[in-house]
């Protein structure tokens, strides 16, 4: 493998944590830290592709995340129809393709709808792409996915479940970002990160933007990929 090939940064992923601990701090709902959390997205993803990564992978919303208060879920939900509503715009003007890995068909109609329309008005853009984890969670994935293919005839191989994996059409990740100090992937895209580097920070997601972005992105190109080599 080439250097350039094993430094080119294609596939970023955010763990977006730390939204109800930074309201807690200022005194405030929890719910107020997700809608500041929310509107740090466009920062970051823009700060992506300007350095020139092609995909962004966002955690909005785990498989998990249904054991909040309905309350919390459903304020969520709100901000995310919101943010797509209000960001539908500049994907069409940059043109940036919209993917939503995860079980959709749980979530409210008018959300569903948005992410439909979305998907499909973007579908044909080629340069960026935005990946959202809709109530993703990424041990379901592989489970959907060896479902999918289990009719196949003879062995299963490992591109038979990545094609078959929400993510088919994208790079796997090649850098992780997990805001607010926790050290887990809470079951973000398993099979996808298996070579991926991973960028903790102490900082709060609502507090990450393009500054943080720049720094996570800098320290992948310090970091010395072998992929099982020497
Ligand atoms: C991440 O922030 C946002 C979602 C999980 C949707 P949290 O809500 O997990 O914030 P903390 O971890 O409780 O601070
Ligand atoms: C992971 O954060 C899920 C999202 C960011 C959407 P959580 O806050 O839900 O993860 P845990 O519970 O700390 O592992
Ligand atoms: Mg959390």
């Amino acid at each position: 493998m080439s250097a350039d090939v094993e430094k080119k940064i294609r596939h970023v992923g955010f763990i977006m944590d730390g939204n109800g601990r930074w309201a807690k701090k200022l005194g405030r709902p929890r719910t107020f830290g997700h809608s500041k959390g929310a509107d740090r997205i466009p920062e970051v993803i823009e700060t992506c592709y300007d350095l020139g990564v092609e995909v962004v992978s966002l955690y909005a919303f785990s498989t998990e995340n249904w054991s909040r208060p309905k309350s919390e879920v459903d304020e969520i939900f709100k901000l995310l129809k919101n943010f797509l509503k209000k960001y539908s715009k500049t994907l069409i003007d940059k043109q940036i393709r919209l993917i939503i890995s995860g079980d959709i068909s749980p979530i409210s109609e008018d959300l569903k709808k948005e992410c439909i329309k979305l998907i499909e008005r973007t579908k044909d853009y080629k340069q960026h792409v935005l990946n959202i984890a809709l109530n993703y969670g990424s041990r379901a994935e592989i489970v959907r996915a060896v479902n999918k293919i289990k009719a196949k005839d003879g062995e299963i191989t490992e591109s038979d479940i990545s094609a078959n994996l929400y993510t088919a059409e994208i790079p796997d990740i090649d850098l992780v970002v997990r805001t607010s100090g926790e050290m887990r992937l809470s079951n973000f895209f398993l099979w996808q990160c298996a070579y991926a580097e991973f960028y903790f920070t102490d900082v709060l997601w609502p507090d990450f933007g393009k500054k943080q972005t720049e720094q996570a992105i800098e320290w992948f190109y310090g970091r010395k990929r072998r992929f099982g080599g020497i």
